[in-house]
């Protein structure tokens, strides 16, 4: 949940600034990008260096970064970069003048302007942590919306034994990715069935020969990674691809479109929300021969019978699932989509224009057009494909 993040790291002046150390490693390692405020006082429990070598970044803890040239940390716009503020350790002064707006070091002016969702992990002894007046302040601060990671019990570096100390760094990642897991398309997807197909079909003519296309799967399998990634249970239907299972999805594999069909039909009834973005064969040999064809005369010709359309099957059938298709058109692109939408009686239809490059089969990016079933109409950049799956659930997240 945390790749490609950012994440702005508050460390105040506590004992347990280390535990910030293996969070920042995690939070790297995991694929986010992190960059560290540090408060003057927590340099004297951790090195900036440090920091500055496992965030791949350089440690800001002065206003001024250069008193000599008037250089200086635009606050305002580290705030507006981060797509998470986390303090953690968040000391007891801290965590008061934070209530109060006093703005006396870089986290705290940082604090003040960040546009940013905020976090606080708590640390400090018993004692304070118990005392009205940072009760009362951590209070304030939920109530304005930051969100507090309680700490937890145990020793404490004053030697006593009770709460206070900070959350350990895998709990403080969990909250962080629950945060992002609910955060995303407004949990929209969190326990929903999706059902994704991807990739060609295969229509087999003999043993060795079959008719296919030159879909690769690469957008089915990059909507079924970002739908787990939103806590959706996915089951993605593939027909022939290369591409490796994503992580928390049900993969099946199929070959033609009738495989395809049943393994559709098998999911429907519970699905809420179907994405056909399969390129399935139109036709299919007539006839399978059982040996290979030998050759023959100088030209051959092969009859073909139409496979059944399973998007269209779908919408004939559709009682409350969501569903989206795919168009592929080179000419009258906007019109074709939208007859396909409602001959299929779908709920949005995403269109890849041929004429567009670097859209379509086989690349990494896909240019597309999203239209719903209400005439309303987003034409997006050539994206990659994990951007271009965001824009789509987007879309679906906005209408379901
Ligand atoms: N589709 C399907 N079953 C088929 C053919 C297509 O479910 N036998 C789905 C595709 O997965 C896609 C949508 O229908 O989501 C549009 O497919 P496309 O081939 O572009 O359109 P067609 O309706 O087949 O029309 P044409 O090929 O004539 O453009």
């Amino acid at each position: 949940m945390v790749r490609g993040r950012k994440i702005l790291l508050g460390v105040t002046g506590s004992i347990s600034a280390y535990k910030a150390v293996y969070l920042v490693r995690l939070l790297v390692q995991e694929g986010a990008q992190v960059k560290v405020i540090m408060t003057p006082s927590a340099t004297g429990f951790v090195s900036p260096t440090t920091f500055a070598t496992l965030s791949k970044n350089p440690v800001l803890i002065d206003l001024l970064q250069n008193e000599k040239t008037g250089e200086w940390v635009n606050h305002v716009e580290l705030g507006a970069w981060a797509d998470l503020f986390i303090i953690a350790p968040a000391s007891a002064n801290t965590l008061g003048k934070m209530v109060y707006g006093i703005a006396d070091n870089l986290l705290l002016t940082t604090w003040l302007s960040a546009k940013c969702p905020v976090m606080v992990a708590p640390a400090m002894d018993h004692d304070m942590y118990h005392h009205f007046s940072t009760q009362n302040n951590l209070k304030t601060l939920n109530e304005k919306g930051v969100a507090i990671i309680d700490p937890g019990k145990g020793e404490l570096a004053s030697g006593l034994i009770g709460d206070g100390r900070l959350a350990e760094p895998e709990a403080i990642l969990e909250k962080i990715s629950a945060f992002f897991l609910h955060n995303s398309f407004e949990g929209k997807f969190i326990g929903k069935q999706v059902l994704v197909t991807a990739g060609p079909t295969f229509e087999e003519l003999d043993p060795v020969r079959f008719i296919g296309n030159h879909s690769t799967g690469k957008m089915g399998y990059a909507l079924a990674t970002a739908l787990a990634n939103a806590g959706a249970n996915v089951t993605l239907i593939s027909g022939p691809s290369q591409l490796e299972k994503p992580a928390n999805v049900k993969l099946e594999k199929v070959v033609s479109a009738n495989d395809m069909l049943t393994a559709v039909q098998k999911h429907y009834a519970s699905t809420h929300v179907v994405i056909m973005a399969a390129a399935v064969a139109d036709y299919r040999p007539v006839n399978r021969a059982d040996q290979k064809i030998k050759k023959a005369g100088q030209s051959m010709s092969l009859e073909l019978e139409k496979t059944t359309d399973i998007l269209k099957q779908l919408g004939a059938t559709k009682t409350s699932q969501f569903l989206v298709g795919f168009a592929l058109e080179t000419n009258n692109e906007l019109e074709h989509a939208k007859q396909k939408l409602e001959a299929k009686n779908l709920d949005m239809i995403v269109l890849n224009s041929l004429q567009d490059q670097g859209a379509g089969f086989g690349h990494d990016t896909n240019k597309v057009t999203i239209i719903t079933k209400h005439n309303k109409i987003a034409s997006f950049e050539l994206n990659t494909k994990a951007q271009t799956a965001h824009h789509i659930l987007n879309a679906i997240a906005q209408n379901i």
